[in-house]
C-alpha cells in the first residue's frame, strides 16, 4: 500500500459559509453572477469529464497532445521530486509528467471536488506505491498551505482553467502562486488560446447538451445546499465570444419572469423573461499576454510549447 492522505484546508462549514456569501453576492448583483467553483460537486465533476471527451471540446486533447510530445523536456527542466497541481480533477493528462519525473517523491493534487480527488488520488497511489500522494481539498483562490515535501517543486495549472479567473483575480492568483514557490520551483501552465469565434463557441455549447447541463448543474448545487427552487428547465444555457475581451461567457437566461426563493438567505430573486445571470468565463490568450501576465506576477517564463494546430499552449515558468 502506498500511502494516500487526504486533508482539507476548508472545513465543509467554511465552504457552506463561502457558497452563501458567493451566491448572495451574486443573485443580489446587477448582472446577476455567480462563480464557477461551485460548479464541481460530485455530478459537476462527472459532467466535466464528459465535456473534455466531446469532438467539439478541443482544449483536453490539445493539451494531452502537447504534454505527451514535450514531458520529458518539462521533466529534464524542472527536476521535481514534488509534483503540486492545482484543480487536478481526474488527473488523467497529469500521468505524462508523473511518468516522466523520474526522481518524483510527492503528487500534491488540489480541488474543490472532494469525489475528483479522492477517485484520482486513490487510483493514482495504488498504482504507484513509490509515490506519497497528498490530496488536499481548497480553494485555489483563497490561500493555499501547501504540505511540506521536497523540493524542488513543479506546480502545475492546466485545461485552462487559469482562464476561468477574472482579470484582476488572475493577477492576484498568479502572485499567489508565485509566493508558493522557491528559487528555483517552476510553474507549468495551461492556457486556450484565441482562435475562430465559431470553434470557441462550439466549445462550449456542444451538440449533445452536455455542457448545458454541466452549466445548468450549478442550480441543482444551490437547490440541494440552499434549500433553492431554481428550476433548471426554465432557463437555456448561453455561450457567446465577447471579442474585446476576448472571453467565452456562459450564461444562463430566464425562460419567463419568475421568481426564485433561497430559503437558507432569506432571499427571494426575480428574474425577468429573458434575464441572463452570468456563471463563467473562459478567456483565451496571446503568447505576449500570458509573458506580461507572468513576469508581472514575478515569474520568468522560459519555455513555450503549442500543439500542431496552435490552439493550445503550455508554458514553464521559473521562480528566481
Ligand atoms: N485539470 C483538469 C480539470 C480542469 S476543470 C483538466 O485539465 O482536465 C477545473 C478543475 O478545477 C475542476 O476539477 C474543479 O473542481 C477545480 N476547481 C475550480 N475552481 C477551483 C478553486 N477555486 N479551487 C480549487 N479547485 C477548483
Ligand atoms: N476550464 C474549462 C474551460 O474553460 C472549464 C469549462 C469547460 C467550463 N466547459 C465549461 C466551465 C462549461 C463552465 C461551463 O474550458
Amino acid at each position: 500500500m502506498s500511502p494516500f492522505r487526504l486533508s482539507r484546508t476548508l472545513p465543509g462549514d467554511a465552504m457552506e459559509a463561502a457558497l452563501r456569501a458567493d451566491v448572495l453576492e451574486g443573485l443580489t448583483g446587477t448582472p446577476k453572477t455567480l462563480p464557477p467553483k461551485w460548479f464541481y460537486d460530485a455530478r459537476g465533476s462527472e459532467l466535466f469529464e464528459r465535456i473534455t471527451e466531446l469532438p467539439e471540446y478541443y482544449p483536453t486533447r490539445a493539451e494531452r497532445e502537447i504534454l505527451a510530445d514535450r514531458a520529458g523536456e518539462i521533466a529534464a527542466a524542472a527536476g521535481a521530486r514534488t509534483l503540486v497541481e492545482l484543480g487536478s480533477g481526474s488527473s488523467e493528462k497529469t500521468r505524462y509528467l508523473l511518468d516522466a519525473l523520474t526522481g518524483l517523491r510527492a503528487y500534491v493534487p488540489v480541488d474543490v471536488s472532494e469525489s475528483a480527488l479522492t477517485l484520482a488520488g486513490r487510483a493514482l497511489a495504488a498504482e504507484r506505491p513509490e509515490l506519497r500522494v497528498h490530496a488536499l481539498i481548497a480553494d485555489f483562490t483563497a490561500g493555499l498551505t501547501l504540505p511540506d515535501t521536497p523540493g524542488p517543486r513543479l506546480l502545475v495549472f492546466l485545461g485552462g482553467t487559469i482562464g476561468n479567473l477574472l482579470p484582476a483575480e488572475r493577477a492576484a492568483f498568479l502572485s499567489s502562486v508565485r509566493a508558493l514557490l522557491s528559487p528555483g520551483d517552476a510553474l507549468l501552465l495551461g492556457t486556450d488560446l484565441v482562435k475562430d469565434e465559431e470553434v470557441l463557441v462550439r466549445a462550449y455549447d456542444d451538440a449533445a447538451g452536455v455542457t448545458a447541463a454541466f452549466n445548468k448543474n450549478v442550480l441543482t448545487v444551490i437547490n440541494r445546499e440552499l434549500g433553492a427552487d431554481f428550476d433548471p428547465a426554465a432557463f437555456d444555457h448561453v455561450a457567446l465570444w465577447d471579442a474585446r475581451r476576448e472571453w467565452i461567457e456562459m450564461r444562463l437566461r430566464s425562460r419567463t419572469a419568475q421568481t426564485v426563493k433561497v430559503p437558507a438567505l432569506g432571499l427571494a430573486v426575480d428574474f425577468a423573461a429573458g434575464e441572463e445571470l452570468r456563471t463563467e468565463v473562459s478567456a483565451k490568450f496571446r503568447e505576449a499576454g500570458v509573458r506580461g501576465e507572468l513576469s508581472a506576477a514575478g515569474l520568468e517564463p522560459a519555455r513555450w510549447w503549442t500543439d500542431g494546430a496552435g490552439r493550445f499552449a503550455l508554458s514553464l515558468s521559473v521562480a528566481r
